[in-house]
């Protein structure tokens, strides 16, 4: 397409609803909002062999190419369309399974970063005061950024929600730097990085 008719489209705009039954087991889970190549899960699922993933990824082209990655791994699941317009659709029926969900990863979300783009943010004071009416108190909600004014924002979304244990950490998480933070460290950027729970 020509670049100069070229649109933007609002992948937010996608409302599709999806459900899940659950994984038939209760094995604990990871959770990747916007999982992206996946890579950062390929890694995570070598080190924790017996867990759960579950990827969402809003871009189409993007969630295709990880449903085929990943087709053959019973213990992946790529979920197409807007995190958290699915969330409770999703991650409640696992917890029904008595599975855990310990840890959800927010890791460089589209920075937004225009303030008309605001509520297309991923981590709100909204989302969390709804997700704390229903998700369990001790899962780590992981969030990183290179961008600080959205992770200065996000700690002042936090303060009018329950969730107030906010560690601030260095280093890759688990040690695997996801395919983002890896492009960033590369050129020396800074990575401003959080874990919370109520
Ligand atoms: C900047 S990339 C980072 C990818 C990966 N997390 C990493 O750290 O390498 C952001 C990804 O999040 C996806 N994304 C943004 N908002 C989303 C949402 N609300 N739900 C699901 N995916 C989303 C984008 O399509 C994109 O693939």
């Amino acid at each position: 397409m020509n670049k100069r008719t070229r649109t933007h489209s609002n992948p937010l705009a996608n409302l599709q609803e999806i459900h899940f039954e659950g994984f038939g087991n209760d094995n604990p889970i990871f959770v990747d909002v916007g999982a992206f190549k996946g890579e950062f899960m390929e890694k995570l699922a070598e080190k924790f062999p017996n867990h759960n993933f579950i990827c969402f990824e809003i871009r189409t082209p993007i969630a295709e190419a990880l449903k085929e990655k990943f087709k053959d791994k019973p213990n992946f699941r790529v979920f197409e369309g807007d995190a958290a317009r699915n969330f409770k659709n999703i991650l409640e029926p696992c917890l029904n399974e008595g599975a855990s969900i310990e840890q959800i990863f927010v890791n460089f979300p589209d920075p937004w970063f225009k303030d008309r783009h605001k509520k297309r943010r991923f981590i709100t004071t909204k989302f969390c005061n709804d997700l704390a009416q229903w998700f369990p108190a001790k899962t780590e909600i992981v969030f990183q950024t290179d961008q600080q004014f959205l992770f200065e924002e996000t700690l002042e979304y936090l303060k009018e929600t329950p969730y107030k244990g906010i560690n601030q950490f260095e280093g890759s998480v688990h040690g695997i730097p996801t395919d983002w933070e890896t492009a960033k460290l590369a050129k020396g950027e800074k990575i401003w990085r959080m874990k919370f729970t109520r």
